[in-house]
């Protein structure tokens, strides 16, 4: 691993990457590729360690010229693959986007080194199968909804997305999937739980509740606010996706999650006593009065959970953070970062975003 292409490494788990990669690879050279979408900022890639060894270029993964032009010309031998449009929510109101950057974007990344790792052979000496490989981040919601009784998923569970995003991402998943098959493209594809940490979006649960905390605003809680998600600080997972790049074998997937998965509730009510005890002075005290019951989102899936064995028994990979530890983690880094706060609260897309989203629940504007 000499030159690799991260995609979308100006976004949440994107720039958590280029920061441990930074840290954990000193030879390799780091290509960021990122559109800046609404959800990408360079305010995510400051103060990076060891900055020389990264170079960031603005542009769209469906640009074919663009995506082969930087593989050949930086020698690319791995590529890791964030780029995506990923909020579930906004897929409802409009899935053309996901479609196009999740399957269509995927699809020319793999275009692109099928012709230049295979037909053009650009990196001498390397067999196709063994320095190369392309890793295919993806999510746990490929495989849709567990009933409350049901074993969490793993590597055997079969596909059944659910949302408009799912689906996105489960095609692409198949894709790498059959690039590999018929192409002996040397990938590897990572299906992991809901993330939290620094630079997350804050129009994910987790960081909206704590940027609306903080202002007094409403904490909308979809339907009865009982559904389950397996929660990961985002660090674990940068090193479950390090470990696989290191220790996986091509061809393989491995399911990634935090073990963490209490209701939606009880986090929300978490996150409001952690703001209770590190904001003394606030005038929203308790946090918890701002918990407002909103409709819930359409087709939601109830519950997610993640069997690890695979990667923790083959690679050696567990998670590190407790939820409770992650959480505390997450609110510090917030109350700590206040300028980044900021930049995404100037965003115009941003208020629009939230207020469309409330209006469209029946909670007060
Ligand atoms: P994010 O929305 O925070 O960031 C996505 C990044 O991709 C942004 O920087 C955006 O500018 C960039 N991007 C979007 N379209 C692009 C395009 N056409 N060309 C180039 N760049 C483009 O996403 P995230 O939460 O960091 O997720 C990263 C990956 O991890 C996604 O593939 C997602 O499906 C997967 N994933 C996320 C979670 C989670 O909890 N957030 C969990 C499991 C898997
Ligand atoms: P989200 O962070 O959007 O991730 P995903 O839908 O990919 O799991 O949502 C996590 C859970 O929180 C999900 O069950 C929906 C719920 N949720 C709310 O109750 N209120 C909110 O304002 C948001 C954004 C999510």
């Amino acid at each position: 691993m000499q030159n690799i292409l991260i995609t979308g490494g100006a976004g949440f788990i994107g720039s958590n990457f280029v920061r441990y990669l930074l840290k954990a690879e000193p030879e390799a050279h780091l290509f960021n590729l990122d559109a800046l979408t609404y959800a990408g900022s360079l305010e995510n890639l400051k103060e990076l360690p060891d900055p020389q060894r990264h170079t960031f270029i603005k542009g769209d993964i469906c640009d074919r010229v663009l995506v082969e032009d930087l593989i050949r010309q930086n020698k690319i031998d791995t590529v890791v693959h964030f780029a995506a449009e990923t909020h579930v929510d906004r897929s409802i109101f409009g899935p053309a986007q996901f479609i196009q950057t999740n399957i269509v974007g995927t699809f020319t990344l793999l275009e692109a080194v099928r012709k230049l790792w295979l037909d053009e052979n650009i990196i001498p000496g390397a067999s196709f199968s063994e320095k190369l490989r392309f890793h295919h981040v993806s999510t746990d919601e490929v495989f849709g909804s567990l009933g409350s009784d049901d074993p969490p998923f793993s590597e055997t569970t079969s596909y059944s997305p659910n949302s408009p995003y799912a689906a996105s991402k489960a095609a692409s998943d198949h894709l790498v999937r059959a690039y590999g098959h018929t192409y002996g493209l040397p990938f590897t594809i990572t299906n992991c739980s809901n993330n939290y940490g620094p630079y997350m979006f804050p129009e994910k649960l987790i960081p909206l509740m704590i940027f609306n905390a903080l202002e007094g605003r409403p904490l909308p809680v979809y339907g009865d606010g009982q559904q389950i998600r397996d929660w990961l600080y985002v660090e674990d997972h940068c090193d479950a996706i390090w470990t696989v790049l290191q220790k996986g074998k091509p061809g393989q997937t491995y399911a990634i999650g935090g073990g963490n998965q209490p209701p939606n509730l009880v986090v929300i009510r978490t996150l409001c006593e952690i703001l209770d005890e590190c904001q003394p002075q606030s005038p929203f005290i308790p946090h918890e009065s701002l918990i407002q019951f909103v409709a819930d989102r359409p087709g939601h899936d109830r519950r997610y959970a993640m069997d690890i064995t695979k990667i923790k028994g083959e690679l050696g990979w567990e998670p590190r953070q407790t939820l409770a530890s992650g959480l505390l983690n997450t609110v510090n880094w917030y109350l700590s970062h206040p300028e980044w706060a900021e930049a995404i609260r100037r965003q115009q897309d941003y208020q629009g975003w939230l207020a469309k989203n409330y209006e469209q629940r029946g909670g007060a504007k």
